[in-house]
């Protein structure tokens, strides 16, 4: 197997040269920088380093509860956008056994052609799917919790329940506590219509970041920060899920198995849970 130096700069090289191969296929091909940046805030390298710190944490993380990723296991990416995430993941699990869903139909569409897959589809904004039962041993999902209402997220954590085999194992990410001063900071510095919603997302951030330290589900939809397109207020916006929520919330379904929040290397704070 490729050492993690070289499937890096694989996957970076592929960003400007269609047709770099592994095991004899071409690796995904990428969108236009346009719509990179625009679902990610990020293009070419620079996207893959976010997704590779992420995917690096996920190999690591899962291997440390039981499970390291390996050729016979399938994975599901969860709002996989033009499968950044799930790109990342085709040194260990080949792409016959990656799948990928999305709100969105465009990205779902651009995946099955990046993949030459058919593995990749649309869905509603909350379940069902019409994924079998067990169907996943892991499911990755980067920059989607970060947005789901609470409502959402619990729909979701509970069909993820249903489609991974026994022990099977969830990476989702969420935003970290940082991001509340992040966003404070951006009242009267804002350079686009984004950033001046994410500045009034919280009327008082003190009391935003109490509830947070006090274990409560934060988030707010407020007009901007509600995606467009397919994503909606009533199911998208900015969501803060601290640990004590994560460690308690799903725990009929999930055990938390660490709560990872280092934003030198990921940006998001990443929840790991395993399927009881
Ligand atoms: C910020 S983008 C991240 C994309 C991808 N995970 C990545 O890191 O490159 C959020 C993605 O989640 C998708 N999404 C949002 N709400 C969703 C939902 N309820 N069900 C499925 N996908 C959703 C969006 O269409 C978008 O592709």
């Amino acid at each position: 197997m490729l050492i993690d130096e070289t499937w890096f700069a694989l996957l970076c090289e592929s960003a400007h040269r269609p047709g770099v191969m592994l095991n004899g296929a071409p690796l995904p091909a990428f969108p236009p920088e346009t719509l990179q940046r625009n679902t990610t805030g990020k293009a070419g390298a620079q996207a893959i380093i976010e997704a590779f710190a992420f995917y690096t944490h996920c190999r690591a993380q899962f291997a440390r509860m039981g499970r390291a990723l390996s050729p016979a296991h399938s994975l599901l990416d969860f709002g996989c956008g033009w499968g950044r995430i799930a790109r990342c993941f085709i040194r260990e699990i080949p792409p016959a056994n990656i799948f990928g869903i999305d709100v969105t139909p465009e990205f779902a569409d651009f995946c099955k052609r990046a993949f030459r897959s058919h593995n990749f589809i649309a869905t509603p904004a909350l379940p069902p799917t019409p994924i079998p039962a067990e169907r996943f041993d892991f499911i990755v999902a980067y920059s989607v919790f970060s947005h789901l209402s609470p409502d959402a997220c619990h729909a979701w954590m509970a069909e993820f329940a249903r489609i991974l085999t026994p022990g099977g194992m969830v990476a989702v990410t969420t935003r970290g506590r940082d991001f509340f001063a992040t966003c404070e900071n951006l009242k009267g510095r804002a350079t686009d219509s984004y950033s001046a919603a994410l500045a009034e997302i919280f009327p008082d951030f003190d009391e935003a970041r109490r509830r947070y330290d006090a274990g409560e589900f934060v988030h707010s939809n407020i007009p901007g920060v509600s995606g467009g397109g397919a994503m909606n207020a009533s199911f998208y916006g900015e969501s803060f899920i601290s640990e004590a929520y994560a460690s308690t919330a799903f725990s009929k379904q999930f055990e938390l198995s660490a709560f990872v929040y280092e934003p030198s290397s990921v940006e998001q704070a990443m929840l790991f849970f395993r399927k009881r």
